[in-house]
């Protein structure tokens, strides 16, 4: 099991210095003081810095994670993935810091859950301003080598959740006129060798939120994506491994890694937390996926 990103130094998913100032809106109020976020995948690595803007912001987070996954097709290689454990951890560390932060237990690929989730916040709190679907798996092998099971559970843990979240956060985004963010990524905007599914789901994230944005438009319900780069998160310290050449050391590999973004530095946590949040308050803004990768991709 590999551990959290989430305490990490500089430079990693959610370690580094806070940079994003608080956004005022037209009275100088931040547009996401006093909203209710929810926050699928926020226990660790990018979501948990999502969580984190979102809270030092105002808004109130619930924190949705999993302790299993139904595969050991995903990065952290184990069914056994810690998360809802991690999510409450990150939810008492922000409570005690006077921020509004609870952790939710929830597979996103599981309808039950998912539906029983929904239901449960429109009975408490009652309303929901921000879905931001955070989750997802990766895990490396050519297509040559790749079982069907294999190509069908990574982009299932990409899509499927994306899916059942969408589906059921509706009835409480159309009374709230609230928006989603789904989780793309650089991999859904343009092929990796040995990441064929991965990039099958992530290319389907954007199909599909651009779709569901022209459905619910007229709802009043805005459906957006974001596309990190590269991350230093527990994601790519899998990929990392699995993608250093024999005689390479891991550090070259990250620097080879560097090496392909434009503005040779890796993104962290808060720069897509950043861009999550603009997206969840950007009133004319539907249907996009935005990248935040440094360059590597046009869009
Ligand atoms: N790290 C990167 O560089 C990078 C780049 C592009 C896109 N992304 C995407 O960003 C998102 C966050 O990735 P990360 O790097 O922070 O990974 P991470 O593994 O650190 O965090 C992902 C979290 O999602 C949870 N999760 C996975 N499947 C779930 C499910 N079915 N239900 C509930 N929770 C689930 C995990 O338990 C974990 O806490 C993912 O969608 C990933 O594909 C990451």
């Amino acid at each position: 099991m590999a551990e959290s990103t989430h305490r990490d130094g500089p430079g990693t998913a959610a370690g580094a210095a806070r940079t994003t100032a608080p956004a005022p809106g037209p009275g100088g109020r931040d547009p996401l003081r006093d909203t209710v976020c929810l926050v699928i995948g926020g226990a660790r690595g990018i979501g948990a810095a999502v969580v984190e803007e979102f809270a030092r912001r105002g808004a109130r987070v619930v924190v949705g994670d999993t302790d299993r996954l139904p595969s050991r097709y995903n990065h952290y290689r184990s069914t056994e993935t810690t998360g809802y454990g991690e999510a409450a951890s990150l939810a008492e560390r922000l409570t005690g810091e006077g921020l509004a932060v609870r952790a939710a237990r929830v597979n996103a690929s599981d309808e039950a859950q998912v539906r029983a989730l929904y239901a449960g916040l429109a009975e408490k709190p009652g309303r929901l301003d921000t879905v931001v679907n955070a989750f997802g798996v990766t895990h490396v092998c050519p297509v040559a080598d790749m079982e069907l099971a294999e190509f069908r559970e990574v982009v299932a843990g990409n899509l499927d959740g994306v899916f059942l979240s969408c589906k059921y956060a509706l009835p409480l985004l159309r009374a709230s006129g609230g928006s989603i963010v789904n989780f793309s990524s650089v991999s859904g905007r343009t092929g990796f060798g040995k990441v064929a599914h991965y990039c099958a789901g992530k290319f389907g994230v954007v199909g599909f939120t651009a779709a569901l944005a022209l459905e619910e438009a007229r709802h009043g319900v805005r459906v957006n994506a974001v596309c990190p780069g590269i991350v230093r998160s527990n994601m790519w310290r899998y990929l990392i491994a699995e993608f250093t050449r024999p005689g390479e050391t891991e550090e070259e590999c990250w620097e080879r890694m560097r090496s392909m973004i434009p503005q040779q530095q890796f993104q962290t946590g808060e720069d897509i937390a950043g861009a999550v949040a603009y997206l969840a308050s950007a009133r004319a803004v539907t249907g996009q996926a935005l990248g935040v990768n440094g360059g590597m991709t046009n869009p």
